[in-house]
């Protein structure tokens, strides 16, 4: 069911200094900021050969983004997401296989302009799964 890595995300506590390290440190070919109010964050991508990198940051008082670097202040690997031919097949397997999706179980369209669901950790070894058809 799922294809490539589309992505890992990493919650960071000051956009603008990670997204420098990863421009200059780590020498990568980092994106501008754009913010997404539906989700909660602003984020900025990274291009990788095979995948990409999203830092996250909280947009507004009840982002997300908030309680997570609140327990992990210095920013930590906060989802993976992966690609998929078909979100609402992929979905309804997953939800008949007991794994529970997260929101209203509807997909929201994401940062590419995709619709995006998100599948609870605990279903998952603790990792926050995004998938995201292309
Ligand atoms: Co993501």
């Amino acid at each position: 069911m799922i294809g490539r890595l589309n992505h890992v995300a990493i919650a960071v506590p000051d956009l603008e200094a990670a997204a420098e390290q990863y421009r200059t440190t780590l020498g990568a070919n980092v994106g501008a900021p754009q913010d997404e109010p539906d989700h909660g964050v602003t984020v900025v991508f990274i291009e990788l050969p095979k995948t990409q990198i999203e830092l996250l940051y909280p947009l507004g008082d009840d982002s997300p983004i908030n309680g997570f670097l609140a327990k992990n202040p210095s920013g930590g690997i906060h989802h993976m997401c992966y690609e998929v031919d078909d979100i609402l097949a992929a979905r309804d397997q997953l939800k008949a296989d007991g794994a529970r999706v997260l929101g209203t179980g509807e997909p929201k369209i994401g940062a590419h302009g995709k619709p995006v669901l998100f599948l609870h950790p605990k279903d998952f070894n603790g990792c926050l799964i995004e998938l995201e058809q292309v």
